[in-house]
Protein backbone atom coordinates (compact mmCIF):
# COMPACT_ATOMS: atom_id res chain seq x y z
CA UNK A 1 0.00 0.00 0.00
CA UNK A 2 3.32 2.59 0.52
CA UNK A 3 3.89 2.26 -2.85
CA UNK A 4 7.82 0.96 -4.07
CA UNK A 5 9.57 1.90 -0.73
CA UNK A 6 8.60 -1.12 0.97
CA UNK A 7 10.74 -2.79 3.53
CA UNK A 8 13.08 -5.17 2.64
CA UNK A 9 11.71 -9.01 3.80
CA UNK A 10 14.29 -11.69 4.05
CA UNK A 11 11.99 -14.33 5.87
CA UNK A 12 8.32 -12.90 5.71
CA UNK A 13 6.07 -14.40 3.03
CA UNK A 14 2.95 -13.53 1.89
CA UNK A 15 1.82 -17.45 1.06
CA UNK A 16 3.45 -19.16 4.11
CA UNK A 17 1.27 -19.22 7.17
CA UNK A 18 3.66 -18.08 10.41
CA UNK A 19 6.23 -16.42 8.56
CA UNK A 20 8.24 -13.45 8.97
CA UNK A 21 10.08 -11.86 12.58
CA UNK A 22 13.72 -13.82 12.12
CA UNK A 23 15.56 -11.38 9.92
CA UNK A 24 14.83 -8.16 11.23
CA UNK A 25 15.84 -6.45 8.36
CA UNK A 26 12.14 -5.11 7.51
CA UNK A 27 12.20 -3.12 11.34
CA UNK A 28 10.44 0.35 11.12
CA UNK A 29 9.70 3.46 13.16
CA UNK A 30 6.28 3.83 14.51
CA UNK A 31 6.32 7.25 15.40
CA UNK A 32 2.15 7.42 16.30
CA UNK A 33 0.76 3.76 17.68
CA UNK A 34 -3.01 4.66 16.49
CA UNK A 35 -5.91 7.53 16.14
CA UNK A 36 -7.47 5.77 19.92
CA UNK A 37 -3.20 5.92 21.35
CA UNK A 38 -1.28 7.78 19.75
CA UNK A 39 1.58 7.20 21.93
CA UNK A 40 5.10 6.15 19.72
CA UNK A 41 6.33 2.74 20.23
CA UNK A 42 9.24 2.88 22.11
CA UNK A 43 11.53 0.82 19.98
CA UNK A 44 11.98 -0.42 16.09
CA UNK A 45 9.26 -2.86 15.47
CA UNK A 46 9.33 -5.70 12.94
CA UNK A 47 7.12 -4.32 10.22
CA UNK A 48 5.35 -7.54 8.63
CA UNK A 49 5.17 -8.70 12.36
CA UNK A 50 3.13 -5.07 13.16
CA UNK A 51 -0.75 -4.93 12.61
CA UNK A 52 -1.34 -2.05 11.02
CA UNK A 53 -4.12 0.54 12.81
CA UNK A 54 -6.22 3.07 12.38
CA UNK A 55 -4.05 6.60 11.87
CA UNK A 56 -1.07 4.74 12.78
CA UNK A 57 2.44 6.65 11.44
CA UNK A 58 5.25 4.92 10.26
CA UNK A 59 8.41 5.80 9.46
CA UNK A 60 10.31 3.67 6.76
CA UNK A 61 13.56 5.21 4.89
CA UNK A 62 13.02 8.52 6.19
CA UNK A 63 14.40 7.57 10.00
CA UNK A 64 18.05 7.29 10.70
CA UNK A 65 17.84 5.30 13.79
CA UNK A 66 15.69 2.30 11.00
CA UNK A 67 18.55 2.97 8.13
CA UNK A 68 21.55 2.62 11.60
CA UNK A 69 19.46 -0.87 12.35
CA UNK A 70 19.33 -1.80 8.76
CA UNK A 71 23.32 -1.65 8.22
CA UNK A 72 23.37 -3.41 11.63
CA UNK A 73 21.30 -6.36 10.15
CA UNK A 74 22.96 -6.28 7.52
CA UNK A 75 26.53 -7.10 8.89
CA UNK A 76 25.13 -9.33 11.01
CA UNK A 77 23.24 -11.49 8.20
CA UNK A 78 26.58 -11.16 6.82
CA UNK A 79 28.88 -12.74 9.29
CA UNK A 80 28.48 -15.90 8.26
CA UNK A 81 27.05 -15.74 4.62
CA UNK A 82 30.33 -16.45 2.21
CA UNK A 83 31.03 -13.21 -0.35
CA UNK A 84 30.88 -15.58 -3.22
CA UNK A 85 28.02 -14.04 -5.32
CA UNK A 86 30.45 -14.30 -8.55
CA UNK A 87 30.08 -18.09 -8.22
CA UNK A 88 26.61 -18.10 -7.06
CA UNK A 89 23.46 -19.42 -9.05
CA UNK A 90 21.63 -16.99 -6.84
CA UNK A 91 23.04 -13.74 -7.88
CA UNK A 92 21.07 -11.38 -9.72
CA UNK A 93 18.20 -12.66 -7.28
CA UNK A 94 19.09 -12.44 -4.58
CA UNK A 95 17.50 -10.92 -1.56
CA UNK A 96 20.85 -10.66 0.40
CA UNK A 97 23.16 -8.98 -2.20
CA UNK A 98 20.34 -6.05 -3.04
CA UNK A 99 20.14 -5.31 0.81
CA UNK A 100 23.69 -5.43 0.89
CA UNK A 101 24.49 -2.96 -2.13
CA UNK A 102 21.74 -0.92 -0.33
CA UNK A 103 23.03 -0.99 3.23
CA UNK A 104 26.09 -3.16 3.36
CA UNK A 105 29.34 -2.17 4.44
CA UNK A 106 31.92 -1.75 1.69
CA UNK A 107 34.43 -4.39 4.22
CA UNK A 108 33.61 -6.89 6.74
CA UNK A 109 34.79 -6.16 10.72
CA UNK A 110 34.46 -9.79 11.38
CA UNK A 111 37.52 -11.52 11.81
CA UNK A 112 36.35 -15.17 13.07
CA UNK A 113 35.74 -18.16 10.92
CA UNK A 114 32.94 -18.34 9.33
CA UNK A 115 30.74 -21.53 9.72
CA UNK A 116 31.31 -24.29 6.90
CA UNK A 117 29.19 -26.74 6.47
CA UNK A 118 29.48 -29.72 3.77
CA UNK A 119 26.91 -29.35 0.71
CA UNK A 120 24.40 -31.51 0.56
CA UNK A 121 22.15 -33.12 -1.87
CA UNK A 122 18.36 -33.24 -1.36
CA UNK A 123 17.15 -36.02 -3.39
CA UNK A 124 18.59 -35.45 -7.41
CA UNK A 125 17.31 -31.95 -8.02
CA UNK A 126 17.92 -29.39 -4.67
CA UNK A 127 21.43 -28.70 -3.59
CA UNK A 128 21.46 -27.57 -0.16
CA UNK A 129 24.76 -24.83 0.35
CA UNK A 130 24.22 -24.24 4.08
CA UNK A 131 26.59 -21.92 4.18
CA UNK A 132 24.65 -19.70 2.65
CA UNK A 133 21.83 -20.18 4.74
CA UNK A 134 20.21 -16.92 6.35
CA UNK A 135 18.02 -19.21 9.33
CA UNK A 136 14.92 -17.62 7.55
CA UNK A 137 12.21 -20.55 7.86
CA UNK A 138 10.85 -20.13 4.82
CA UNK A 139 11.57 -23.10 3.22
CA UNK A 140 10.75 -25.23 5.97
CA UNK A 141 7.04 -23.40 6.10
CA UNK A 142 7.38 -24.94 2.35
CA UNK A 143 8.10 -28.62 3.61
CA UNK A 144 5.31 -28.29 6.51
CA UNK A 145 2.13 -25.92 4.72
CA UNK A 146 2.83 -27.78 0.87
CA UNK A 147 3.61 -31.46 1.20
CA UNK A 148 1.79 -33.95 3.44
CA UNK A 149 4.54 -34.83 5.82
CA UNK A 150 7.00 -32.17 7.86
CA UNK A 151 10.43 -33.56 6.30
CA UNK A 152 12.99 -31.17 7.69
CA UNK A 153 13.31 -28.57 10.01
CA UNK A 154 15.96 -26.36 11.82
CA UNK A 155 17.90 -28.31 14.60
CA UNK A 156 20.65 -27.27 17.16
CA UNK A 157 21.00 -23.10 18.53
CA UNK A 158 22.76 -20.29 17.60
CA UNK A 159 25.60 -20.27 15.71
CA UNK A 160 25.55 -24.01 15.13
CA UNK A 161 21.75 -23.94 13.78
CA UNK A 162 20.99 -25.70 10.54
CA UNK A 163 18.57 -26.93 8.02
CA UNK A 164 18.35 -30.66 8.94
CA UNK A 165 16.53 -33.83 9.36
CA UNK A 166 18.42 -36.20 7.26
CA UNK A 167 17.00 -34.11 4.37
CA UNK A 168 18.80 -36.26 1.59
CA UNK A 169 16.56 -38.63 2.31
CA UNK A 170 13.39 -37.70 2.76
CA UNK A 171 12.37 -34.59 0.64
CA UNK A 172 11.53 -36.22 -2.37
CA UNK A 173 7.57 -35.14 -2.43
CA UNK A 174 5.97 -33.25 -5.86
CA UNK A 175 6.23 -29.58 -4.18
CA UNK A 176 9.63 -29.84 -2.87
CA UNK A 177 11.16 -27.74 -5.71
CA UNK A 178 9.20 -24.74 -4.65
CA UNK A 179 11.83 -24.52 -1.26
CA UNK A 180 14.19 -23.13 -4.00
CA UNK A 181 11.53 -20.49 -5.15
CA UNK A 182 11.26 -19.45 -1.78
CA UNK A 183 14.94 -19.19 -0.21
CA UNK A 184 16.17 -15.41 -0.35
CA UNK A 185 19.61 -16.49 -1.25
CA UNK A 186 21.45 -19.11 -2.63
CA UNK A 187 21.38 -21.92 0.03
CA UNK A 188 18.74 -23.98 -2.16
CA UNK A 189 19.40 -25.04 -5.51
CA UNK A 190 18.00 -25.96 -8.50
CA UNK A 191 20.36 -28.83 -9.42
CA UNK A 192 19.14 -28.22 -13.22
CA UNK A 193 20.29 -25.11 -14.22
CA UNK A 194 23.04 -24.82 -11.51
CA UNK A 195 26.32 -23.20 -13.35
CA UNK A 196 24.46 -23.20 -17.05
CA UNK A 197 24.15 -19.44 -17.09
CA UNK A 198 23.95 -16.03 -14.85
CA UNK A 199 20.47 -15.25 -14.60
CA UNK A 200 20.44 -11.92 -15.83
CA UNK A 201 21.52 -13.27 -19.41
CA UNK A 202 18.41 -15.45 -19.90
CA UNK A 203 14.66 -14.45 -21.12
CA UNK A 204 11.95 -14.93 -19.06
CA UNK A 205 8.65 -16.01 -20.77
CA UNK A 206 5.28 -17.31 -19.07
CA UNK A 207 3.67 -20.30 -20.20
CA UNK A 208 1.16 -22.67 -18.88
CA UNK A 209 0.12 -25.99 -19.58
CA UNK A 210 -2.43 -28.71 -18.43
CA UNK A 211 -1.26 -29.61 -15.19
CA UNK A 212 -3.46 -32.57 -13.27
CA UNK A 213 -0.78 -31.47 -9.82
CA UNK A 214 -1.01 -28.17 -9.56
CA UNK A 215 -1.82 -24.80 -12.17
CA UNK A 216 0.76 -25.67 -14.57
CA UNK A 217 1.72 -21.18 -14.28
CA UNK A 218 5.26 -20.86 -14.76
CA UNK A 219 8.13 -18.66 -16.01
CA UNK A 220 10.31 -20.45 -18.64
CA UNK A 221 13.88 -18.92 -18.60
CA UNK A 222 15.32 -19.34 -22.69
CA UNK A 223 18.58 -19.21 -23.66
CA UNK A 224 18.46 -18.84 -27.04
CA UNK A 225 15.72 -21.78 -28.15
CA UNK A 226 16.73 -23.89 -24.93
CA UNK A 227 14.48 -23.70 -21.85
CA UNK A 228 17.34 -23.65 -18.96
CA UNK A 229 14.71 -23.69 -15.94
CA UNK A 230 11.63 -23.93 -15.27
CA UNK A 231 10.24 -21.97 -11.94
CA UNK A 232 6.86 -20.71 -10.43
CA UNK A 233 5.85 -17.42 -11.70
CA UNK A 234 7.05 -14.12 -9.11
CA UNK A 235 4.96 -11.26 -8.54
CA UNK A 236 6.21 -7.51 -8.08
CA UNK A 237 7.41 -8.16 -4.39
CA UNK A 238 9.48 -11.23 -6.00
CA UNK A 239 7.00 -13.56 -4.34
CA UNK A 240 5.53 -16.75 -6.13
CA UNK A 241 2.24 -16.01 -7.61
CA UNK A 242 1.29 -19.67 -7.36
CA UNK A 243 2.90 -22.62 -6.34
CA UNK A 244 4.19 -25.81 -9.23
CA UNK A 245 4.58 -29.47 -8.96
CA UNK A 246 8.43 -30.99 -9.68
CA UNK A 247 7.03 -32.62 -12.85
CA UNK A 248 6.28 -29.23 -14.22
CA UNK A 249 9.66 -27.42 -12.72
CA UNK A 250 12.61 -30.42 -13.36
CA UNK A 251 10.57 -32.69 -15.87
CA UNK A 252 9.38 -29.90 -19.05
CA UNK A 253 12.06 -28.51 -20.45
CA UNK A 254 10.97 -28.54 -23.87
CA UNK A 255 9.21 -25.82 -25.51
CA UNK A 256 6.29 -28.35 -27.05
CA UNK A 257 5.82 -29.23 -23.30
CA UNK A 258 4.35 -25.54 -22.75
CA UNK A 259 2.06 -23.16 -24.22
CA UNK A 260 3.51 -19.95 -24.04
CA UNK A 261 1.85 -16.77 -22.95
CA UNK A 262 4.58 -13.82 -23.81
CA UNK A 263 7.23 -11.97 -21.93
CA UNK A 264 7.39 -12.29 -18.64
CA UNK A 265 7.01 -9.00 -17.07
CA UNK A 266 9.84 -8.49 -14.55
CA UNK A 267 8.85 -5.20 -12.99
CA UNK A 268 10.58 -5.89 -9.89
CA UNK A 269 13.78 -4.60 -7.97
CA UNK A 270 15.78 -7.27 -9.98
CA UNK A 271 19.12 -7.23 -12.25
CA UNK A 272 16.57 -9.30 -14.43
CA UNK A 273 14.55 -6.45 -15.25
CA UNK A 274 17.52 -4.94 -17.31
CA UNK A 275 17.25 -7.14 -19.61
CA UNK A 276 13.12 -7.70 -20.64
CA UNK A 277 13.42 -5.82 -23.29
CA UNK A 278 16.02 -6.96 -25.19
CA UNK A 279 13.91 -10.17 -26.76
CA UNK A 280 15.35 -11.49 -30.25
CA UNK A 281 11.49 -10.96 -31.09
CA UNK A 282 11.77 -14.00 -33.97
CA UNK A 283 12.87 -16.27 -31.18
CA UNK A 284 9.99 -15.49 -29.07
CA UNK A 285 7.71 -15.38 -31.82
CA UNK A 286 9.20 -19.01 -32.92
CA UNK A 287 8.85 -20.64 -28.99
CA UNK A 288 4.87 -19.22 -29.27
CA UNK A 289 4.24 -20.84 -32.84
CA UNK A 290 6.08 -23.95 -31.85
CA UNK A 291 3.96 -24.04 -28.29
CA UNK A 292 0.74 -23.35 -30.14
CA UNK A 293 1.32 -25.96 -33.21
CA UNK A 294 1.66 -28.08 -29.83
CA UNK A 295 -2.06 -27.27 -28.90
CA UNK A 296 -4.12 -27.82 -31.68
S1 LIG B 1 17.82 -22.71 3.11
FE1 LIG B 1 17.09 -20.73 2.22
S2 LIG B 1 14.84 -20.79 2.58
FE2 LIG B 1 15.76 -22.36 3.95
S3 LIG B 1 16.09 -21.28 5.91
FE3 LIG B 1 18.01 -21.14 4.73
S4 LIG B 1 17.87 -19.16 3.64
FE4 LIG B 1 15.81 -19.68 4.32
S1 LIG C 1 10.79 -9.77 7.04
FE1 LIG C 1 10.14 -8.99 8.95
S2 LIG C 1 11.48 -9.92 10.36
FE2 LIG C 1 12.08 -10.80 8.46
Amino acid sequence: MIGENVPPAMCYYTKLEGSGGKCRTCLVKVTKGSEKDPRPMPKLVASCKTAVMDGMEVRNTTSPDVLDARKGITEFLLINHPLDCPVCDQAGECKLQDLSYEHGLSKSRYDFHRREFEKIDIGDKIQLHMNRCILCYRCTQVADQLTPERVHGVINRGEVSEISTYIENVVDNDFSGNMIDVCPVGALTDKTFRFKSRVWYTKPVNAHRNCPKCSGKVTLWYQGEEVLRVTGRKDQWNEVEEFICNDCRFEKKETNDWIVDGPADINRHSVVSKNQFTYELPVLQKQIEQSNMTEQ
